[in-house]
């Protein structure tokens, strides 16, 4: 006869202690994954203002006071800015090699080595971050 045990919902996030790497690969993706789609919507706002920035004077355009330019100089003047670069960067990058990897997962690559391979993309994703932080902070202060 089989027998069978009551394991909880798996999506009861108060069980986070026990989540597998698996779980956290999943839920890393799906987060970096929404965070991107975000972002996308907010570089197009930022992007749209260089539409009355096109009709604008040449002079004006030149000395870098039409709104578009004004808009990116505000912008990369802040420190905050500079640091949800860094951490957009991150989520872009473990997007991308986490998601590559779910893609060779699919096609039966590294079926055997899946927990291995979501470390080495969350260590290769901090080692990138941390190489970029000089180019996103330079001229910051
Ligand atoms: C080289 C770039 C990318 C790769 C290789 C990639 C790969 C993947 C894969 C394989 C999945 C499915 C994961 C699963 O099986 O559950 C996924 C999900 C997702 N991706 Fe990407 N992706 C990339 C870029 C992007 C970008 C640029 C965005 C947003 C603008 C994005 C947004 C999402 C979202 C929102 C999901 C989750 C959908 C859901 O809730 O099920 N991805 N990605």
């Amino acid at each position: 006869m089989s027998q069978s045990y009551n394991r909880g919902l798996i999506e009861d996030f108060g069980r986070w202690r026990e989540f597998s790497a698996g779980m956290w690969a999943w839920i890393f993706h799906k987060f970096t994954g929404w965070v991107l789609v975000g972002y996308l919507f907010t570089h197009i706002a930022v992007l749209s203002t260089a539409i009355p920035a096109a009709g604008a004077e040449e002079a004006v355009l030149t000395a870098g006071e039409d709104v578009y330019t004004q808009t990116i100089v505000t912008l990369e003047d802040l420190l905050l800015v500079r640091i949800l670069e860094v951490g957009l960067l991150a989520v872009a990058v473990f997007h991308i090699l986490n998601g590559t990897r779910l893609l060779l997962v699919d096609l039966g690559i590294g079926l055997e080595s899946q927990d291995k391979s979501f470390y080495a993309s969350l260590i290769l994703t901090g080692a990138i971050t941390v190489a970029s932080v000089p180019t996103f902070i330079a001229g910051a202060f």
